[in-house]
């Protein structure tokens, strides 16, 4: 995505570091990295949520999610050429140190039920992760974004590398603007912002500081 400019910064959104420590040594998000058929395998499971890194095989994750509806906020379904490009592009930047994406699992489903991630951004001038997500229609309503979106919070701020984390769902989004509010993120400000490249859309501005 990329940002219009003239608002102002204000961040106040704040998980203290003491609260976050005990969370990554043994709370509810476990992680694993693992080497399987010589592929670096990286998992966090939160609450019944299995976030995996994106692989060459999740191609069919960006499909289903790639509806009217699951699009509305979104500018619309993508070419499958654009699909194509985002599923190289979900693992490049992985490689590249630039993102986190993956897939959210479940032990009920045979296939992945969505996707949420993190990316290097810049807002207003300061180096900060922007998140996104999608749940597939049918496995909506159930936690299942809150529980990925947290588990993702928690490893972008493992990272060590910046301290905020942000998310700019449309403001007319309202699933989404729910799920920022329910897992902790704190509402900035309203921003112009423009998604798909240039289409100009209003979004909110939430954010978590991460310590
Ligand atoms: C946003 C989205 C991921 C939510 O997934 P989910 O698994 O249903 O979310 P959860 O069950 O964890 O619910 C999170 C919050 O959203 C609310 N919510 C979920 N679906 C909702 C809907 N259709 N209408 C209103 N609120 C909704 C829940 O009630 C909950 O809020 P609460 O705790 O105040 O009750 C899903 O709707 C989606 O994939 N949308 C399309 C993709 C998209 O728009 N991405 C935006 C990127 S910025």
């Amino acid at each position: 995505m990329r940002r219009l400019p003239g608002h102002p910064d204000t961040v106040r959104g704040y998980v203290p570091a003491a609260t976050l420590a005990p969370l990554l040594d043994a709370g509810p998000l476990s992680v694993r990295h693992e080497v399987s058929g010589g592929a670096q395998e990286y998992r966090l499971s939160m609450s019944g949520v299995v976030l995996r890194r994106w692989t060459d095989e999740d191609l069919p994750v960006l499909q289903r999610s790639n509806t009217e509806e699951m699009t509305r906020y979104l500018g619309g379904p993508e070419s499958n050429e654009k699909l194509l490009q985002r599923q190289v592009k979900n693992m490049r930047l992985w490689e590249a140190g630039e993102a986190h994406m993956f897939t959210v699992n479940t032990s009920w489903s045979r296939v992945p039920v969505g996707s949420v991630g993190y990316w290097k951004a810049s807002n207003q001038n300061r180096d900060i992760y922007e998140a996104g997500w999608s749940i597939a229609t049918q496995f909506q309503g159930r936690g299942l974004a809150s529980n990925a979106l947290e588990a993702c919070i928690l490893d972008a701020a493992a990272q060590n590398d910046r301290n905020t984390l942000f998310a700019f769902p449309r403001i007319d989004n309202v699933a989404s603007n729910a799920l920022c509010r329910r897992v902790g993120l704190i509402w900035q400000s309203e921003e112009d912002f423009e998604y798909p490249v240039g289409v100009p859309i209003r979004v909110n501005a939430w954010s978590v500081e991460q310590h």
